[in-house]
This record gives C-alpha cells, structure tokens and sequence, in this order.
C-alpha cells in the first residue's frame, strides 16, 4: 500500500518513499512518503494561504466540520483500530478505545468552536480609563506547526487538530514516523468532511528535516509538540518568538496510603502501569506503598500481573505486545540490568520474547536507577516501600518531571495536603495518574513540558487575546 502527502487538499505523489513495518511481525505493512524540503515548503504555502480562509469561516461551519469528522470516524471504528494495532503495536481493545476517544475529542472540539469568547474590561476601574469601555476577542493565530507521537496516533492528532480548526487556524502536520497511516487516514476524513484546501496538511518523513522547517519558519505561528524531553528542548530554544506547547515525558508515580483496601485497587494499577506496554506520558512508573500494606501490594501486583496475556496487538485477548523498536528492547534491558547489579529486584519479567518485553516489576530500586529518574516507555514498573506519606511525597516530587501523580487514600488532610504539595500538572486523588479524558486540562511542569491541551485550553494556546476599546468621550 503506497501512501501520499496531503497537501492543499490533495493527495500528492512524493518524490521518495520509505518502507513502513509493523512493530509486531516486521512486516513491511506500507510505502510512506519521506518529504523533501520542497515539499514541506508546499505545505507551509498551503496552509499559510488557507489560514484567512479559516480565520473568515463562521465558528457553525468550523463545527459541522468537526462533527462530521466525528461521525465519519464512528462509522469506520473497526479499520481506524485495526490501523492503529498495525503500525503502532498497540493492543486491538487499546486501539478502539483510542479512537472512540479521538471521536469524544473531535466533538469536544466542534463544542468547543462554538463558544471561543473574550469579556469586557471595566477601564473606569483606573483613573483615566472613564468613559472608555473595552473588550477582548480571541482570534486565530494562523498557520499551527504540529508534530505528533507514535503512541496515541489518532487521538494526540486530534488534540492538534481538533483545536487549531475549531479555533480557525491551518494546520501542518507532522505525523510519528512510525505511525503515519492514522494520520493520512484522519485527513481523508477532513477531506470527505470538506475542510478547506490548506487548512490541514499531513507531511510524513524525516523528524529533524521536516521539524527544523517548521520550527524556524516565520511562516508558521506556534509549534504544538508532543513527544521526548530533548526533543521538546531543542524546539522551545530554537522557536524565537514562536508560540510552543509542550507535551513531554514522565515517570509517573501513586501512593498507597495504609488505609487502602488493595484488592480493590490491583487492576487499576497493573492496567496503569501495562497498558499499551507502557508507552504512554502518564503510564504508572513509580509506586509508594505505606509499610503496612507493602507485601500484600506487592504479592498482589505479582500475581495480576502473571494473568497477562502477551502477544499479537491484532488478537483481541492480548495485553501486552511490541514495544515500538527493537532499540527500545534493548535500551530497556540495559536499564533492568542496571537495576538488578546494583541491588534491586525482578519479581516478573525482566527479559524480552521477540520485540516484546515481558511485563516486569521491579522492588528495592534506588531513586538514582535508570529504570526509577528516566521515563522507561515500556512495561517496568517500580515498588517501594515507604515509611510515610510525607517522605512518598518528596520521592514522587523528587523527579526531573511532573505530569501527572495519584494517591489511594481515605484520610481528607492526607489528600489535602497531596493535592497541595505534588509538584505536577496534576493531581489523582484515589486514581491512578494515567487518568485522562479529552476536555480536561492536560500538561505539566518541569521537564514534562510547557502549556497545557485539552480542547479549551489547547485554544487559548492557538489564539491571541486581542483588545478592543471604545473611547465615548470624543
Ligand atoms: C500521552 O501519552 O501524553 C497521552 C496520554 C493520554 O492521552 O491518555
């Protein structure tokens, strides 16, 4: 299957093509074009000269568009999943969850166009100012560079998307490498749903290529990223005066207070720290148990985590599959045998089968362990005991990163005192922090990124507040 650039509305044969495997089998699953510099210029002319035919469309049309793009994913739910499970190795059952999400977020999206305001400003409030009455309007910044991750193909596209059309902006997009069918595949549905020419563009190939381009053309108003740390970096020090929303990594934690019934609360975790193999921002990393419930937890954990069923992304009783790339399996095994020489312990797993690695959970890991301060992307997840929930609090703030944290406790002043003192962009009370649907506020501090997504927010991040004053004393 070759694919094409969409560009100006247009499916546009490339000049080169790269071969597309699957994670799982490593078959060859499709052709992607690796643009050239002049074809990303294309896509940057396109959308800049679609920007105004954006900015001028009335918010209902920007709605139905979304809505029909919602409608049109509904109908074809089982080939957008079963997309997904190819190119990323995620879970079937994953995948439909995800892109039963993306339908939510491109309707939170056709909600959200509808009701962008500003307010009015009460200017007599200074000396001066009377007799003036002023108000804000927010308007479309213009063209949105976005570029988006492997792990949630479809549904971290509709996060840029959905907002930058909802909010009258066009749109390059710069797909995951590894996951540009979901992509291509959402923009024949903007096609259908009859978005402007321009107004999306999907260039697929070369990161730092397409990525430099972006970054640096004056062009292009604001940068939506999600993917690593560095990466994120390099973009936010390259971008001047570019507007930048950044969505990087993690290592999440919970804490278990002594108070929690665990049996109750096993699932939740094994599913936060397993699911889609643990390639996910907020994925469960770091757990801190209090003492008193340390070994049943652990016992616990152990035993749901055997009942996991590893294999094919495409069966439907899989859990757990292939990590992205075979690099990753060893980067990982590198890091478990780091932990393990210098003195933590697998209780499960710890090894790979082909490009799976086997869910694996690890005790006793110092603070300092690769596998504990970096964010692992995989399916490794760390125990540790802890003596109170003062000292769980400093171990999970006592990170390079703050996404995203939880707490299982019954005590009020304990879930206070968590909600005030967790350094992250936000805060889980009897949950888990890999929590998240699509309208909420979404971003977090420190390494983990600047900004926040989530459709409202994710707006306010792709417009500018522009002021307007009337002056009666004339
Ligand atoms: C992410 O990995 O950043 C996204 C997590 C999610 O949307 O559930």
């Amino acid at each position: 299957m070759k694919k094409n650039l969409f560009i100006n509305g247009e499916w546009v044969e490339a000049s080169q093509y790269n071969a597309l495997h699957s994670p799982y089998s490593e078959k060859m699953i499709a052709e992607i074009p690796a643009a050239t510099i002049e074809e990303v210029e294309k896509g940057i002319e396109a959308a800049y000269h679609a920007r105004r035919i954006m900015a001028a469309m009335p918010s209902h049309q920007r709605a139905s568009i979304l809505e029909k793009v919602a409608s049109l994913l509904d109908e074809r739910i089982d080939e957008a999943a079963e997309i997904i499970a190819n190119e990323a190795a995620k879970p079937i059952t994953a995948a439909r969850a995800e892109v039963q999400r993306t339908i939510q977020t491109y309707k939170f999206a056709a909600e959200e166009a509808k009701r962008i305001h500003g307010e009015t400003i009460p200017l007599d409030a200074a000396p001066g100012g009377e007799g003036r009455m002023g108000y804000t309007v927010r308007v479309p910044i213009g063209v949105i560079g976005a570029i988006t991750p492997f792990n949630f193909p479809m549904n971290l596209v509709a996060h840029k998307i959905g907002p930058a059309i909802a909010s009258g902006n066009s749109v390059i997009l710069k797909p995951a490498g590894q996951t540009p069918l979901s992509a291509l595949f959402i923009a024949e549905l903007f096609q259908e749903a009859q978005l402007p020419a321009g107004a999306l563009n999907v260039i697929t190939g070369s990161g730092s290529l397409i990525g430099e381009k972006l970054v640096t053309d004056e062009r292009v108003q604001k940068i939506s990223f999600t993917g690593s740390p560095a990466v994120g970096i390099g973009i936010r020090n390259k971008a001047g005066l570019k507007r930048v929303t950044l969505e990087l990594g993690s290592n999440a934690a919970v804490i278990i207070d002594k108070d929690t019934p665990i049996d109750t609360i096993i699932s939740r975790c094994v599913a936060g720290a397993f699911g889609f193999q643990g390639q996910v921002c907020i994925s469960l990393q770091r757990i801190y148990v209090h003492e008193q419930q340390y070994d049943s937890f652990v016992d616990q954990f152990v035993s749901a985590t055997k009942e996991l069923t590893v294999g094919d992304p495409l069966d439907p009783k899989t859990d757990v599959s292939a990590l992205i790339t075979r690099k990753d399996i060893t980067r990982t095994l590198e890091w478990i045998e780091e932990a393990k020489q210098n003195g933590a312990e697998i209780m499960i797993g710890g090894e790979a089968e082909g490009n799976i690695l086997l869910p694996t959970v690890i005790v006793g890991a110092e603070p300092t362990m690769k596998v504990s301060c970096q964010e692992v992307f995989a399916p490794i997840v760390l125990i540790n005991k802890v003596k109170t929930i003062e000292v769980a609090i400093e171990h999970v703030n006592d990170s390079r990163y703050g996404l995203q944290a939880g707490i299982y406790t019954d005590n009020i002043h304990t879930a206070l005192t968590a909600a005030e003192k967790l350094h992250v962009g936000g805060v889980l009370i009897n949950d888990i922090p890999t929590f998240r649907v699509d309208h909420m506020p979404y971003g977090g501090v420190k390494e983990s990124g600047v900004g926040k997504e989530g459709i409202k927010y994710a707006i306010e991040e792709m417009t500018d507040l522009k002021l307007v004053i009337f002056n009666k004393n004339k």
